[in-house]
């Protein structure tokens, strides 16, 4: 089905994710003919560019894709260029004028998505300018697509909350957190209700502990300011990791509806268990990274890092175990882990199943490798079960084998990439993959006591990762503690 006609005004246009993301996306929704010849896009931002600046701009973001089909040209035609001023009343009338224009030669029905791909500062301002200024009232569908992050703590991402709303319904919003677009995300549903051999064991029954880990390689780059008040903790936790642990641990769905789904990703967040501020330290890990060597480049602390506080003591790495007190989960540790500069980028989910009853092989000196079904978010993509099986001797002991399901396999410039997918369920208007606010609002409510127990106590140990390894020790401790040791993120061991 191709997505509705539509024009998609991208606040933002000369930034970063617009050049980097949101432009190469729609040329691939263009180039699969998902996108009606019908669009127009109308790029905002400050700087006074033409037409056809933007447009080369535009096709500069693109080129990487050398395809005969397509006429870059014809395709960045169906861009505009709107400068614009996020206080001044008038740009918005201005806009409104373009948006009417184009919307006769595009025919697009009065259909509109605003994007707000931009700093946060100004969204609730921008949301309620678009509403004064009749930009949201519309005889098609106008929606509101918003990057995070979605406020700072709870506080903040209430008030900036109740700021859009009064612009746009909760139904109109589409709250973006790119992991729910990630191709291997959205089959953990598909892994757990497509097939019959794993939701049985899907329980405190038979899984001793899961694991989530997303690690990069980079660090925060030229984000220091942005990061320095954000954090690991609310960089990844807040949103991507609790999203992808909703959707492991979620009851199946009535029916795989938005709501239905929904609903059940909601009474996930409302099942953890909250920790209180003095217990922190018991149950999460908090690093930094110090000078080290990653891809074979040296590289930098932290501290050293532009726009970061030389004494900073934000966290470029977050470890900790988290509790679901529900009849399924009931004493299952689920360990996350993220972190930057880290010893490579990697996202799995690792999901340990309980030991065997005994072990039959003890006497011919075995132990016998844990049962795991990992799957490869990124880069690999794909499904791992271990397994044992008989070592290919004269012996009859075990050994551990892998099946393996490789996604990647796949024509790889197919698989469609998140930020593609995302534009067009919100062009066909299905907000399943978007996060409402009620997960946003658990989210940041768990979030919070974490990092107000932070706030309040410094660490003395920063830096305490070395660039190039898997994060600080103490986050092996957490594990082992418990018994249990971190699975190595790789497919090869
Ligand atoms: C973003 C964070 O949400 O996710 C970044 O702000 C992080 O700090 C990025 O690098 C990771 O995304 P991906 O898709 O590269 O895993």
């Amino acid at each position: 089905t191709n997505a509705p006609k539509s024009i998609i005004v991208i606040f933002g246009a000369t930034g970063d994710l617009a050049n980097r993301k949101l432009y190469p996306s729609i040329y691939r929704l263009y180039r699969n003919k998902e996108l009606s010849e019908d669009f127009a896009v109308i790029g905002v931002a400050r700087r006074p560019l033409t037409n056809d600046e933007f447009r080369s701009n535009v096709r500069k973001s693109v080129n990487h894709f050398e395809d005969e089909k397509v006429d870059h040209d014809t395709f960045a035609s169906h861009f505009h260029y709107h400068p614009f001023d996020v206080t001044d009343l008038k740009s918005y009338q201005r806009l409104n004028d373009l948006i009417s224009t184009l919307d006769v030669e595009y025919r697009t029905e009065g259909n509109r998505i605003f994007y707000l791909a931009m700093a946060p500062n100004f969204f609730g301002t921008i949301a309620a300018n678009l509403k004064s200024e009749g930009l949201t009232t519309t005889k098609g569908w106008s929606r509101l697509v918003i990057e995070k992050p979605f406020g700072h703590n709870f506080e903040s991402a209430r008030e900036l909350n109740d700021q859009i709303r009064q612009a746009f319904t909760e139904d109109q919003i589409y709250r973006i957190d790119h992991y729910l677009g990630k191709e291997m995300v959205q089959n953990i549903e598909v892994i757990r209700f497509a097939n019959a051999i794993f939701e049985p064991l899907w329980n405190n029954q038979f899984i001793s502990n899961i694991q989530i880990t997303s690690s990069e390689t980079l660090g925060v780059e030229d984000r220091g300011r942005y990061y320095e008040s954000s954090g690991a903790l609310r960089d990844m936790v807040q949103n991507h990791i609790l999203q992808m642990m909703a959707l492991l641990a979620m009851e199946p769905p009535i029916k795989l509806t938005t709501d239905e789904i929904r609903s059940e990703k909601v009474k996930v967040l409302r099942a953890l268990r909250s920790i209180t501020e003095e217990k922190v330290d018991k149950y999460f890990v908090r690093g930094q990274y110090d000078r080290g060597t990653v891809d074979g480049n040296e590289i930098n602390a932290y501290r050293d890092s532009n726009s970061v506080d030389p004494h900073s003591n934000t966290e470029t790495f977050v470890s900790g175990k988290l509790l679901i007190d529900n009849f399924r989960w009931a004493g299952v540790p689920f360990y996350i882990r993220t972190g930057k500069r880290m010893k490579q980028k990697s996202t799995e989910i690792v999901i340990q199943f309980k030991d065997l009853p005994m072990n039959l092989y003890y006497d011919k000196g075995e132990n016998i490798h844990p049962n795991l079904l990992v799957i490869h978010i990124q880069p690999d993509e794909g499904v791992t079960l271990h397994l044992n099986a008989k070592k290919g001797d004269y012996s009859s002991t075990s050994t551990p084998i892998q099946l393996s399901y490789n996604n990647n396999s796949n024509d790889k410039m197919n698989t469609p990439e998140a930020y593609e997918v995302l534009l067009y369920d919100c062009m066909r208007g299905d907000s399943t993959n978007f996060t409402h606010w009620d997960e946003v609002a658990l989210s940041w409510k768990y979030v919070d006591i974490i990092s107000n127990a932070w706030e309040n106590k410094s660490s003395d140990q920063f830096p305490n990762y070395e660039s190039g390894s898997n994060g600080p020790k103490d986050s092996d401790d957490l594990l082992e503690k418990d018994g249990f040791h971190w699975w190595s993120v790789t497919r090869d061991d």
